[in-house]
């Protein structure tokens, strides 16, 4: 049994979190990953916080960190959890509100591949690496390792896991996965800017889709001017712990891999809340942080992801706690799976289509299930221009616009299946997809999505469409490059298989 304690006083961690800023970015990135916005980043130079107004006071803030086998002890207390009305590419879902989180353990790193297949004999990853962290593992997943590990450290396991039901021990000394309220105040770390590091994160602060550091949106066709600079993407996860730790000593809270919590995805509760487990009932749990393919706008401190929680991704990864206070009594939030077992039968082909590529792959879809389509199209549609169409769905997105639809699905009940189309816009959906998702009733309906990209794949978009349609089921989603290649038959083909479409 590993309960000594084992307190180490690891004074003066200095921290080097602005040490990269000002130091010229050299990597240019090539290849399908990047095509979308190629040629954009050739003349950017110097580092996102070069020209913003350095606010950090903690360059060099000296903190205690207590470890106790391996875990961070972090110093409970009360913070405002969510994000102010005027951050920059806030959702509603941030509202703000007092939380007070009990002192915890948390480690200071997310969980490794080595780790994972040490206890579970098998490594679902996406990339290979033993100090990579592991990804594509879903959050039942997730919680059955917290088991096998407390199991296998001698702890008792916190979760009773039958099936898709998971009831959370609160008394248990196992690992377990952070809350949602315990994640985002160990990120913030007491700061209470976007990021924990108060300024847009560099590429050598962070791993993620650099290309697309905090504010760069806003001003990205006037190269001349930028205020942040486009950096370095590195189109995979790297060994944890690369960058600087956070003021509590914890590695990667923004980029590399998102990280399960442990909550049902909901709005925030009315009211001071103290130790907040999420809502009772709901249908996808919550992940924080972003990882290596997200821009930062979904790396903030106050952003929520969410996920089906029988469902992996290769952006989304573990970080285990510890109680430090025993709590007493049972979580049991239950998942509610929407969608209609039965469904096959009545299938609807639903897409939108700016320059073409999306209406390529949902004919090829039509041409193998026979199935309705139907294309989303706007009563005022963007324009035709490259460069014009970019700022128009940068406006839109930031507004949260619902374009007006100019088509509409006569006999929507009809259908039990959505097969949802649409290109990647900004890391996110197309708008006029939220204005389709809000015209109908998804309740009891699955829709599968496709996604047409230019090499962000699905970006935020899976997130966007839960929070629209959260009664939906979610299929296995489809993400391609651009209209496909030569495979283009055979990756429907089995994609469709694997959702258990007849072709
Ligand atoms: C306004 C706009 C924003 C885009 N944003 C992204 C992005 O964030 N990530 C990405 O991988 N591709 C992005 N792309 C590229 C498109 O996703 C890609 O070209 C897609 O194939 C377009 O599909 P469509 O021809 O059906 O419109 C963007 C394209 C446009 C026009």
């Amino acid at each position: 049994m590993k309960r000594r304690w084992m307190i180490v006083m690891l004074a003066f961690v200095i921290l080097t979190m602005l040490a990269a800023c000002g130091q010229p970015e050299t990597d240019k990135q090539n290849g399908s990953q990047t095509e979308f916005l190629a040629g954009e980043t050739e003349k950017a130079e110097g580092d996102a916080t070069d020209q913003q107004e350095n606010t950090n006071t903690n360059t060099e803030q000296v903190q205690e960190v207590i470890i106790q086998d391996g875990f961070i002890h972090i110093t409970g207390g009360t913070f405002q959890m969510g994000s102010p009305e005027d951050e920059a590419w806030r959702s509603d879902d941030e509202t703000q509100h007092i939380v007070s989180v009990s002192d915890f353990f948390m480690s200071p790193y997310e969980v490794t591949q080595a780790e994972y297949e040490t206890v579970t004999g098998n490594n679902p990853s996406n990339f290979s690496g033993k100090d990579l962290p592991v990804e594509n593992v879903s959050w039942l997943d997730a919680a059955t390792f917290c088991n096998a590990y407390s199991k296998q450290n001698g702890f008792t396991p916190v979760y009773s896991v039958e099936g898709e039901s998971v009831s959370w021990d609160r008394s248990a000394d196992g690992y377990r996965l952070p809350t949602e309220a315990e994640w985002e105040f160990a990120c913030r770390a007491g700061t209470t800017t976007p990021f924990y590091m108060e300024n847009s994160p560099s590429a050598e602060e962070a791993n993620y889709y650099r290309h697309y550091p905090y504010m760069i949106e806003g001003n990205y066709f006037s190269q001349e001017n930028l205020s942040v600079k486009p950096g370095e993407y590195r189109q995979t996860t790297v060994a944890v712990g690369s960058f600087s730790p956070n003021p509590f000593g914890l590695y990667d809270m923004h980029g590399n891999v998102s990280e399960w919590t442990w909550d049902i995805y909901g709005d925030y509760l009315e009211g001071e809340k103290s130790d907040p487990v999420g809502v009772d009932f709901g249908t996808r749990r919550v992940y924080r942080g972003g990882g290596w393919n997200d821009f930062a706008k979904n790396m903030r401190c106050a952003y929520r992801a969410m996920m089906d929680q029988d469902k992996g991704s290769f952006n989304i990864g573990i970080r285990l706690v510890r109680n430090a206070v025993y709590g007493s009594g049972n979580v049991a939030g239950q998942i509610q799976q929407g969608g209609n077992e039965e469904s096959g039968s009545h299938i609807l082909i639903a897409y939108f289509s700016w320059g073409g590529n999306t209406r390529v792959i949902a004919e090829e879809i039509e041409e193998q299930t026979g199935a309705d389509l139907f294309e989303i199209t706007l009563v005022k549609p963007y324009s035709d221009d490259y460069n014009t169409v970019l700022d128009e769905a940068q406006r839109d997105q930031n507004e949260q616009a619902r374009p007006e639809l100019s088509s509409h699905v006569e006999n929507m009940e009809d259908y039990d299946v959505i097969i949802l189309g649409y290109s990647n816009w900004w890391a996110s959906i197309p708008m006029p997809i939220a204005s389709f998702l809000e015209e109908y009733e998804f309740e009891g309906k699955t829709i599968i999505p496709f996604c047409s990209h230019g090499g962000g794949r699905f970006g935020q978009s899976l997130t966007a469409i839960a929070k629209l349609a959260p009664e939906s089921k979610m299929g296995e989603a489809l993400s391609i490059h651009y209209s496909g290649d030569s495979t283009l038959e055979d990756d429907i083909s089995e994609w469709l298989r694997t959702n258990g479409i007849e072709q």
